[in-house]
């Protein structure tokens, strides 16, 4: 096993000078990092930067998003895909409004028991908003402890998370867990990559199961290591989550309030849009959103659909 405080100076020297600038790490405010952490679970870095931006400046505070219309909530994240994302988010801030006086809670238990908020949500918050000493798993962070400690035969995500506690800096480490955190997130993003990673600029090489093989640039080696880290993620266009997207962009682009039949939605959803063959299948579709409370469904002879 590698010596934990050892990783934790190589990577508190590298973080010093290789952080990434993020929006997210200038702010303490535990509103603002909850956004970001729901928009990073489904978003990469760049295009979730302008999103942040976006958001906040529509829905500054917890209290505003509370407020908003739902509709409004679910076209500033329209773009960036699973728009029930954005309907839980605001159930979990009504949640916070409603029953905690306005502030989020600060430890793990506390967020868990929002609407909305998972183990990875309530950790990321807790640590990086609050700085609780909590482990912390995303697929970046997984991927990098997985690599140093068990080379090219990564164990499942839950069988290593008594290393990720066991790895936590204890006080008086060279760096706090929130950075310890950030510092792997970065590392899996720019050096430790799924396919390309480069051993060279990586601070903890000199610890890594992994490094003697993917060094050498074995081809093999890496097919090998990258199969479990790769999401299986079949073709976007076409499928299910495409075709949620294009009904909240339709539905989006009215007038506010604005409401389409089923009929007229039909051709704003897809080009070939045929009545007597796509009829239902758009029903089905629309029927799950408004499940999910992502668009409203007045069902009746003549259906017609809103954002809430
Ligand atoms: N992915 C998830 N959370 C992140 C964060 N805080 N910074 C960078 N990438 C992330």
């Amino acid at each position: 096993m590698a010596e934990p405080s050892a990783l934790h100076e190589a990577v508190a020297v590298w973080y010093a000078t290789n952080a990434r600038d993020l929006p997210w790490r200038r702010t303490r405010d535990p509103y603002a990092i909850l956004v970001s952490e729901v928009m990073l679970q489904q978003t990469q870095v760049d295009r979730a930067i302008p999103k942040y931006h976006e958001f906040l400046s529509a829905f500054p505070t917890l209290q505003a998003l509370a407020a908003a219309p739902t509709g409004d909530v679910i076209r500033a994240w329209s773009g960036m895909g699973y728009n029930n994302r954005a309907v839980r988010l605001q159930r979990t801030a009504q949640a916070v409004v409603s029953h905690h006086g306005g502030r989020l809670p600060r430890a793990v238990p506390g967020l868990l028991s929002l609407p909305g908020i998972g183990p990875y949500t309530a950790a990321a918050v807790a640590s990086f908003a609050f700085g609780a000493n909590v482990p912390l798993l995303d697929t970046n962070i997984y991927r990098v402890l997985s690599r140093v400690e068990h080379g090219l035969t990564p164990p499942t995500r839950k069988a290593l998370e008594p290393l990720a506690a066991a790895w936590l800096p204890a006080p008086g480490a060279p760096l706090d867990g929130a950075t310890w955190h950030q510092a792997l997130m970065d590392i899996g993003a720019t050096v430790c990559t799924v396919s390309r990673p480069r051993c060279m600029l990586c601070p903890v090489r000199a610890h890594c199961a992994a490094a003697p093989r993917l060094q050498s640039g074995d081809a093999r080696a890496l097919a090998e290591s990258s199969v479990p880290y790769k999401a299986k993620q079949g073709r976007f266009e076409g499928s299910t989550r495409f075709y949620r997207g294009r009904i909240v962009a339709a539905l989006g682009a009215l007038a506010n309030g604005g409401s389409l039949t089923l009929a007229a939605l039909g051709p704003r959803v897809r080009d070939d849009f045929d009545a007597a063959l796509h009829a239902e299948w758009l029903r089905g579709l629309v029927r799950a959103l408004a499940k999910d409370g992502v668009v409203r469904l007045d069902d009746g002879a003549e259906a017609t659909v809103s954002l809430p």
